[in-house]
């Protein structure tokens, strides 16, 4: 990893400490002049004009998140967001009354909001699988959950609230010895981990731009394998995700693309492909490996101050710390870090409903780091951590 040549091209890094990568990272340099040279040409040509102009940065978009993923291009769709992803492809599953969702303890808010939902409205049953010693899905009591009446396994690989990584691979495992659906939130893994969509077994699998990949904020995208495609029926169209054949008839399109909209911000998926390519450039097992190495090393340091409770440990950890402070509230140190140019967030209890009391916690402090940050900046963390 050239580190220099990755601070260049992250101009805040001169103005300031950027720990809140899981939150919205800083886009690199050649990512954000793309994002601006389309909305220019927009102002200049017209958006219509300068999306037919712009159709080969566009179709990039799709070849760059088949390179990250592993994946055809025809596997993949631009969504606004992860949410929007992820709902897409949840609501596209034709559950049925009685029939039950497995999850995991630490599941992102907002997924297990749309299961509620679903619950609600469908009778469906959802069943939370405890994590292990370390903090990850308990996969004895998956396998033991397993039945005929399963529609689906859903799980967030890494999850907002704490620095696990999930055994996603082995869950694709068990979810494809069983015949079963598996979607997976990669919100937090993309752009920080290896992901390969084979290896993982998922059938669907989605992320957001802001974060780890370092893309612009409002965009995201989603992967279908195409085996799954015919057991998947989206529950919005419009004249792009389906063709209207007679006047009484439609069809959906035959790729990934069935769960996108007509209309979306191509500046941002043009850019998002650009921050794709960035980070395959930059190498995935080698963004990987540098974001780990600087989040132990930045757990270490911490596990030295008095007062302060580091809240994940175990063997497979993610960029992404999270502790507390005996003596100060989240929100208080989170705004004296700021003050002194730190950029950290809190992960509230409101949000986390499962996981947070689960683990006998509160509200947390939350500092993710990328490979663009480094040991000094670290150091300077902890020192303003125990300036009071
Ligand atoms: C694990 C996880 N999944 C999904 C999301 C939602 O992403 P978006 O805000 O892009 O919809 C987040 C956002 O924090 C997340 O951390």
């Amino acid at each position: 990893m050239n580190i220099a040549q990755v601070r260049q091209h992250t101009p805040a890094c001169s103005e300031l400490i950027h720990f809140n990568n899981a939150g919205a990272s800083l886009s690199p340099l050649p990512v954000h002049q793309r994002l601006l040279q389309h909305l220019t040409l927009e102002q200049r040509i017209g958006g219509y004009e300068a999306a037919q102009q712009e159709v080969a940065a566009v179709e990039n978009f799709y070849s760059a998140f088949a390179r990250l993923l592993h994946c055809r291009p025809a596997e993949i769709a631009y969504a606004e967001s992860a949410t929007h992803a992820w709902n897409a492809a949840f609501h596209a599953i034709a559950l049925q009354p009685g029939q039950r969702i497995l999850t995991g303890q630490s599941e992102y808010s907002s997924n297990y909001l749309a299961f509620l939902q679903m619950a609600r409205l469908k009778g469906l049953q959802i069943d939370v699988i405890p994590n292990d010693e370390h903090g990850r899905i308990c996969l004895d009591r998956l396998a033991a959950a397993i039945s005929d009446d399963v529609g689906l396994i859903a799980l967030t690989h890494v999850p907002s609230q704490s620095g696990v990584i999930h055994p996603a691979a082995a869950v694709g495992r068990l979810a494809r010895a069983n015949g079963i659906l598996y979607l997976l939130d990669a919100c937090q893994s993309a752009g920080q981990i290896e992901l390969d969509v084979d290896a993982l077994g998922c059938d669907m699998l989605t992320g957001t731009g802001r974060k780890y990949l370092r893309g612009p904020r409002g965009t995201g995208f989603l992967y279908v394998r195409s085996e799954a495609l015919p057991r998947l029926q989206p529950d919005r169209i419009d004249f792009h995700s389906a063709r209207w054949t007679a006047e009484d008839q439609f069809e959906f399109r035959n790729d990934a693309r069935r769960f996108e909209s007509w209309e979306c911000s191509v500046a941002g998926k043009i850019a998002l492909g650009v921050a794709a390519d960035y980070a395959t450039a930059l190498g995935m097992q080698n963004i990987e490996q540098t974001v780990s190495d600087l989040a132990s090393i930045f757990r270490q340091q911490l596990r030295r101050l008095p007062g302060i409770r580091v809240h994940e440990s175990g063997p497979s950890l993610s960029g992404i710390v999270t502790f507390s402070k005996n003596s100060e509230s989240a929100e208080s140190l989170q705004r004296r870090l700021r003050d002194s140019s730190i950029n950290t967030s809190v992960t509230r209890l409101s949000g986390n409903l499962l996981d947070l009391p689960r683990r006998g916690l509160g509200d947390i402090n939350r500092a993710s780091v990328h490979y663009f940050n480094t040991e000094e900046e670290i150091g300077r963390f902890c020192q303003v951590l125990q300036s009071t």
